[in-house]
């Protein structure tokens, strides 16, 4: 592995950067010390990782300047950034879906790029890497087949194989499973005795536990600074949204309505060949929340691609409202009225270069709402628009620029503007407050409650246990493609959903 590249002191002085209409950060000024572990935080929309980009030489900053060891750096791009010993693991992945792990990872390292590419040379440091910090990968494994957690992995081996010595890590932690955070944040902390770290996370718990010094952005700007130490959680999150946050929950009675999503013996294969969904049995009723714990990589991704049209079923059934969905396709699943928030939000949520409003109006394009005999009536769309960016705050200068400009959480509400305010008669929702502050996620959950009431019946796909035991009426455990076991919400603890979780048989 390279050496380590010894930064004693990063310093950011004054950096202010405006994109059209978006003042991104205003005047921010911070410092990391040597083996400091500083924990960024603030809203969706904040300007953390823009701040960041600017670090790692990815934009120029109006004003300001960055100072390491004392000494004014200049980044033009981000291998300055590399070369000069920083390294990031970016909030949306930047691997190569269709080159291996391997291959991706040889990207970042030069030396290995002779007349071919020395991959022996890779292979030896990857393993070298994912030994020293226990981060299990497959070097052969294409990133397309890899979930959304192993991808946040192969980022932190790829970054490591480069030496950082200094790491940024934006929301490194928002795709992990909790037995994974929990041992990325031990790592974390045995690392910092070598490297120092900026850390971004909405999950306070986790800057707790992690950090020395806390900053806190709003609107571009840093309104608070820390030892962590000093404060609890709570208090973070009161300085940082400015009140107290209420946490959502379902008190409501079990409801009899309806069955709605009814799956017997499923069987599907993952993308890698094997039985990812093995004789699967899950059933859902009208005004109804079903929890589907697990650790993600259990199933719940091709659960929720095949009952979407999006993946074929091998054999089993899946009724939706009496009629077999199997292997329709999803333009026919959503004329039944099937609701889907993914997991893959850049890819199957929005489409990036298209508008927030074009976004909006994705699935009901052909609507009378929305069109006129074949020509879109864009009067009716901008004010329902104008609606959605109101009332799911929705952070951004206009509803004419690329969703995929919009911060990772402000991308996360569009798609949810859309799919619950599109009054789906199902939702199926995967990890939906993802990558969301505090706030916005106490507002959705809010949400998906409000659905219910109208009788809406809702499979919430996450592994966060108290997410799921707050909001659902029943809950699944999801093991290696079974369901383990139904749970009344009443009989469902931490404990006994974490056992069930692990695969374990409760008489066991
Ligand atoms: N390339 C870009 N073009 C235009 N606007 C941008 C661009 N990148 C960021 N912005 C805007 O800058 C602001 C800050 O975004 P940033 O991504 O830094 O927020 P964040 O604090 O990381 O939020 P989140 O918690 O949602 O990830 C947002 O209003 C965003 O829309
Ligand atoms: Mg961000």
């Amino acid at each position: 592995m390279a050496e380590l590249n010894a930064i004693k002191e990063l310093r950011v002085e004054h950096i202010t950067k405006r994109f059209p209409g978006v003042l991104a950060c205003d005047d921010i000024s911070l410092c990391v010390g040597e083996h400091e572990i500083l924990a960024l935080v603030g809203e969706n929309g904040a300007g953390k990782t823009t701040l960041m980009n600017i670090i790692m030489g990815l934009y120029q900053s109006d004003e300001g300047a960055i100072y390491i060891n004392g000494n004014e750096v200049n980044f033009k791009s981000p291998n300055d950034a590399f070369s000069a010993g920083i390294g990031m693991v970016h909030q949306h992945y930047m691997l190569v879906p269709n080159m291996t792990v391997l291959e991706n990872v040889a990207l970042g390292i030069k030396e290995c790029w002779k007349s071919v590419v020395d991959l022996k040379l890779v292979r030896d440091k990857v393993n070298e890497v994912s030994e020293k910090y226990g981060l299990k990968v497959d070097p052969d494994a294409y990133i397309w087949q890899l979930s959304v957690g192993e991808q946040q992995r192969v980022e932190l081996v790829k970054t490591l194989c480069q030496g950082a010595g200094f790491l940024i890590l934006d929301e490194p932690t928002s795709a992990l499973t909790p037995q994974e955070t929990e041992d990325l944040i031990v790592l974390l902390k045995r690392m910092s005795k070598e490297l120092s770290i900026i850390f971004i996370s909405h999950k306070l718990n986790e800057v707790k536990a992690l950090s020395d010094k806390v900053s806190i952005l709003r609107h571009g700007r840093v309104v608070f600074e820390g030892n962590t130490k000093d404060y609890s959680p709570k208090q973070i999150a009161a300085l940082m949204t400015g009140h107290e946050v209420e946490i959502a929950e379902n008190k409501a009675d079990p409801v009899e309505g309806e069955s709605v999503l009814d799956i017997r013996n499923l069987c599907v294969k993952s993308d890698r060949g094997f039985y990812a969904l093995d004789n699967f049995n899950l059933e859902v009723k009208a005004g109804e929340i079903v929890g589907l714990a697990g650790v993600s990589g259990n199933g719940q991704k091709e659960l929720a691609e095949v009952i979407n049209g999006l993946r074929k079923a091998e054999s089993g059934s899946i009724r939706f409202f009496g009629t077999e969905i199997q292997n329709k396709s999803p333009d026919e699943v959503i004329a039944l009225g099937m609701g889907y928030i993914p997991e893959e939000r850049n890819t199957e949520g929005i489409v990036p270069s298209m508008s927030i409003k074009e976004n909006m109006i994705l699935k009901d394009s052909a609507s009378p709402r929305f069109s006129k005999k074949n020509f879109l009536n864009h009067k009716a769309i901008e004010k329902y628009t104008d609606e959605m960016r109101e009332k799911f705050d929705i952070r951004s200068p206009n509803m004419f620029v690329a969703a995929g400009s919009l911060s990772g959480g402000n991308i996360q509400k569009v798609i949810l503007a859309r799919e619950i305010d599109r009054n789906p008669k199902f939702l199926i929702c995967v990890y939906p407050i993802r990558g969301l502050d505090m706030g916005a996620a106490e507002f959705i959950h809010k949400q998906l409650l409000a659905l219910r009431e109208r009788g809406v019946g809702i499979l919430l796909i996450s592994e966060e246990l108290d997410e799921i035991m707050n909001l659902s009426d029943r809950i699944a455990v999801i093991f290696k493609g079974q369901n383990k076991a139904v749970l009344n919400k009443g009989e469902a603890t931490t404990s006994r959903l974490g056992i069930l979780m692990a695969g374990v048989k409760e008489d066991e």
